[in-house]
């Protein structure tokens, strides 16, 4: 081969993000904060977005819920406007689940919210309209899964709706994702993410090939600043932008859908507000926002991004005690926005403490548990020029001591998060 070929060969190998592209991962990683939405005709069950396979609902009894689908209570300009004020910067919405009904209007298919429901509204336009109107940008969830599709191939779910063919067609449903994708990039101004999901149901079956480059590759043809994300729970493949974590922040493994190693693409990690994704019933279980800050915190300090879900109820309203944790977030983060965007996981590594952030040469110590009055920060022989409560801007006593520096706090901290801020 000649040396001109293998430069080719190299290039059509490797992807090379664009300058655009690279531009998003950077506003992605300073905004921080986004709110996932898991919404389907599945909200009716009210029992989260895998009834359909968990109860092994027959394929066509199931699409009879399109016909009662009517939310008459959504709005999208509110729930964008309540999000908005949650300090959330971007918003992830399931336009198409695993259950396989599309929440936009697709000439692929008619199982979708405009021609198979009585509201004939096309909730991802009006969602996709109001997110760009109040500034907050616009991410959409796309599953490769699909328990409706006779062409979809079965992989190790869905395996129950009675779909009659396990071998599916691949090569139609292939055409008909990626010509969903289309509509996507194309009918909704500006994507700035295709959050993928699903890769996973073929792992029994490790020759199975999803085709990603190429659809991949689609995606930043049609729109080169969208950042393209799969939740496939290992590292990332090549033309990912953002390595995704399921429930467990970067490097953790409590809910075992992690374990990976964290990659040097901005991250992101997604949980629960309360124990579903899909709107539940009988959970009321929510996180208190004392725990949803220190989560958003923890996913800061680890450089990483949080991606709060919220399953919005049938009749198209958010949860009462979702819109509650959304304002009391918002006012938090109205007094401490500025430690958390537009940082990156400061010099000092998570502690059981907290953790620290950072811009350039200022250091925020988000301490979240301490049972001290005074907090050992190892900075080596990093010199501090000023430390200060981040809120009351009062002097914090700095000593030097082997290793790095103790700050004493007067008292044992009994904020949610009591920020030190150094000079550095
Ligand atoms: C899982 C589930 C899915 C949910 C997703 C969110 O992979 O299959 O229901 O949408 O996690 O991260």
């Amino acid at each position: 081969m000649v040396a001109n070929d293998a430069a080719k060969e190299n290039k059509s190998q490797h992807y090379q993000p664009s300058a655009e592209n690279l531009e998003s991962r950077k506003l992605f990683q300073d905004d921080k904060f986004g709110i996932f939405l898991h919404w389907g005709l599945y909200s009716m069950l009210a029992t989260g977005e895998w009834t359909m396979t968990n109860k092994d609902l027959n394929y066509k009894e199931y699409a009879k819920l399109a016909g009662g689908f009517y939310p008459s209570k959504f709005d999208a300009a509110k729930w964008v406007a309540a999000i908005k004020a949650s300090g959330a910067k971007y918003i992830c919405f399931t336009t198409r689940h695993h259950e396989g009904f599309s929440m936009f209007k697709t000439k692929y298919s008619d199982y979708n919210i405009v021609d198979a429901t009585p509201f004939r509204r096309d909730i991802v336009k009006e969602l996709a309209d109001e997110c760009h109107k109040q500034g907050i940008a616009l991410h959409l969830y796309y599953s490769h899964i699909d328990w409706y599709r006779e062409d979809a191939v079965w992989g190790r779910t869905g395996r129950g709706t009675g779909r009659p063919n396990p071998e599916g067609n691949w090569k139609s449903y292939y055409q008909f994702m990626n010509n969903q994708l289309t509509e996507l990039l194309t009918n909704y101004g500006k994507v700035r993410c295709i959050w993928f999901d699903g890769w996973w149901d073929q792992d029994q079956n490790p020759n199975f090939d999803w085709q990603l480059p190429e659809q991949y590759a689609l995606i930043h043809r049609l729109q080169p600043g969208c950042l393209i994300v799969n939740n496939h729970h290992s590292s990332p493949f090549e033309g990912e932008d953002v390595q995704a974590f399921e429930r467990d922040l970067p490097g953790e493994n409590k809910a075992g859908l992690s374990g990976q190693d964290i990659s040097r693409l901005p991250l992101e990690t997604c949980e629960t507000m309360n124990g579903m994704w899909g709107y539940k019933i009988t959970d009321q279980d929510y996180k208190s926002t004392k725990t949803l800050v220190h989560y958003l915190v923890n996913a800061a300090g680890k450089n990483a991004n949080l991606l709060m879900n919220i399953g919005p109820q049938p009749d198209g309203e958010l949860p009462a005690v979702a819109l509650e944790r959304l304002a009391e977030m918002g006012e938090w983060m109205k007094i401490y926005g500025e430690t958390i965007y537009g940082t990156r996981g400061g010099i000092v590594a998570p502690h059981d403490w907290g953790v620290t952030t950072q811009k350039g040469n200022r250091l925020f110590v988000h301490i979240l548990n301490l049972k001290d009055k005074s907090l050992f920060l190892p900075l080596g022989n990093k010199k501090v020029k000023k430390a200060f409560d981040f809120v009351s801007k009062k002097p914090v006593k700095v000593q030097k001591c082997e290793g790095g520096v103790l700050l004493n706090l007067g008292e044992v901290p009994t904020e949610m998060d009591k920020v030190v801020e150094i000079a550095l």
